[in-house]
């Protein structure tokens, strides 16, 4: 029986040796420059071109990017930013890296991500920007989040590290806020065989803090010259000409796992009724980078999953204000249901592009017998 892994090792296999090559061109370019070099700004121009994007300065990693944007609206201690409950860890870090205040929202309990009815009881005289991340299969619901922004004159970062290539309401991820940032950590959309990130944005001043912040405040013409503290969130030469080499088929690898996604949504859809909950159908603000269901029995599925050779991951099982490292913006007596519903309840299940129809069967047949 072949074993699917959740994380498999043959990830990159297929570009193994446009890999192998960047690597050698990079390595012996006379200019030797490893990073923010041509490479760069060619992957900058076409993420540019492909998401309509006023700029797009490319950084260290997503969670870079959220930094340097929290840097470029100048947020900084006695601010507030509202990020969801229920997240990856750099939503909030970003912010109290800047000596801010991250505030909990608390999510939908069906799709996972920040619901917006749970933002507008959260704004205070304090708050400085949203941030809301799309997670897992669904984008945030940005027409709502934006129109509660710019009712309070407040900016967005939308965190759409998970989100690249998907599209709401024909506008791209990425492209709902004032500032968006992407990841190509290796198991995102996009992701590569190492690190890297980009930060959208149609402002101009915006674009031109973040350049600066991601390079020691410099201004990219005068070495040495330090016009801000900044930090280093540079790109690598060798990540942009891989990803270069990858762009053309990203489209095709988001339409396989957009594939799967609805095979797997159908199968699913008769398990409600055994505590299965699928995401919901559909491709509107879909970004099938990994597909969760919600589970009441979790570890007993996974026991049997991992029986039958089929990998599967739990992300976040504790919401991030339970979080020790977070307890100092946990205000008592707040409650979080809905995302402690979700650290409990979320499994995912492989959904790479380079599944078989055959894998793809086996998958969901496992997880019907199992309830069967
Ligand atoms: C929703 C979300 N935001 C931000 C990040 C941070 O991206 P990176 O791993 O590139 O720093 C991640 C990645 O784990 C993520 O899932």
């Amino acid at each position: 029986m072949r074993t699917l892994p959740f994380f498999p090792p043959d990830l990159f296999e297929a570009d193994r040796d446009a890999l192998l090559k960047s690597l050698f061109e990079v390595g012996t370019d006379p200019e030797q420059r490893f990073i923010l070099g041509r490479r760069t700004a060619e992957l900058e121009q076409a993420i540019k071109d492909a998401s309509g994007a006023g700029d797009v300065a490319a950084c260290g990693s997503g969670t870079g990017g959220l930094e340097l944007a929290v840097g470029a609206l100048g947020i900084g201690p006695g601010d507030e930013v509202i990020v969801p409950a229920f997240c990856c860890q750099p939503v909030a870090s970003s912010v109290a890296n800047a000596g801010a205040t991250p505030v909990f929202a608390d999510v939908d309990p069906w799709t996972m991500v920040m619901d917006p009815d749970a933002i507008e009881p959260l704004i205070t005289g304090r708050t400085r920007a949203i941030m809301p991340a799309h997670l897992f299969s669904i984008m945030a619901d940005m027409p709502r989040i934006m129109e509660i922004a710019d009712r309070h004159g407040l900016p967005v970062i939308e965190d759409a590290a998970v989100a690249q290539g998907a599209v709401l309401d024909g506008v791209p991820a990425g492209r709902w806020g004032t500032l968006g940032v992407f990841s190509f950590f290796q198991v995102k959309a996009f992701g590569t065989a190492g690190e890297g990130g980009v930060v959208l944005t149609d402002d101009p001043e915006l674009a031109r803090a973040v350049r600066m912040l991601r390079n020691h405040g410099q201004d990219g013409v005068n070495r040495f010259l330090h016009h801000r503290i900044g930090r280093n969130s540079r790109f690598d030469e060798v990540i942009a000409a891989f990803q270069l080499h990858r762009l053309p088929t990203f489209a095709d690898r988001l339409e396989r796992r957009a594939r799967i996604a609805d095979y797997y949504t159908e199968r699913f859809a008769p398990l409600v009724e055994r505590g299965v909950k699928a995401p919901p159908a559909g491709r509107n603000g879909r970004c099938y980078y990994v597909y969760s269901l919600q589970v009441s029995r979790r570890a007993d599925l996974r026991a049997y999953l991992t029986e039958n050779g089929i990998g599967s991951h739990v992300y976040y099982p504790t919401p991030l204000p339970l979080q020790p490292a977070f307890s100092a913006w946990a205000p008592e007596g707040a409650d979080w249901p809905r995302s402690r519903w979700a650290s409990e309840s979320n499994l995912a299940i492989p959904i790479w592009p380079h599944l078989t129809d055959a894998d793809v069967e086996r998958i969901a047949d496992t997880i019907c017998d199992f309830f069967a």
